[in-house]
């Protein structure tokens, strides 16, 4: 119930990401601010370790929500899904 409700709003907010399969964002972009922002509180090893908590697309977004408020000068909407995406390209592969 829950996932469809996900899926519809994905659909209807991004439909070119959703025909790709891939998600809107940089890479690239992402890697350098993870770099420079996100390694202060944990290392890359909470996104490959084997009890990881995150499971689907929504939860890393909303993780990285959490994070991102506890940065001592919070990245963008464009920044953080920079940085989902080259998360998601690196780590955790969700479709
Ligand atoms: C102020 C400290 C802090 C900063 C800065 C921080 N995080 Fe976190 N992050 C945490 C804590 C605490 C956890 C939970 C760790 C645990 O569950 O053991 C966490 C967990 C995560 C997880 C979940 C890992 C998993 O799969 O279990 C992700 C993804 C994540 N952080 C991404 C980010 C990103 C991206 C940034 C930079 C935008 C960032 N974090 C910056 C404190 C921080």
């Amino acid at each position: 119930m829950h996932k469809t409700l996900g899926l519809v709003l994905i659909l209807t907010t991004v439909p070119a990401a959703a025909e790709t399969g891939l998600l809107p964002g940089d890479a690239a972009h992402g890697k350098k601010l993870h770099a420079a922002n996100c390694l202060a509180c944990h290392d890359a090893g909470v996104y490959t370790r084997k009890d990881r908590r995150i499971e689907s697309l929504a939860e890393l977004k909303e993780q990285l929500g959490v994070c991102n408020h506890q940065l001592p000068k919070s990245l963008s909407q464009d920044e953080v899904r920079d940085v989902v995406k080259y998360l998601n390209d690196t780590y955790y592969r969700f479709k």
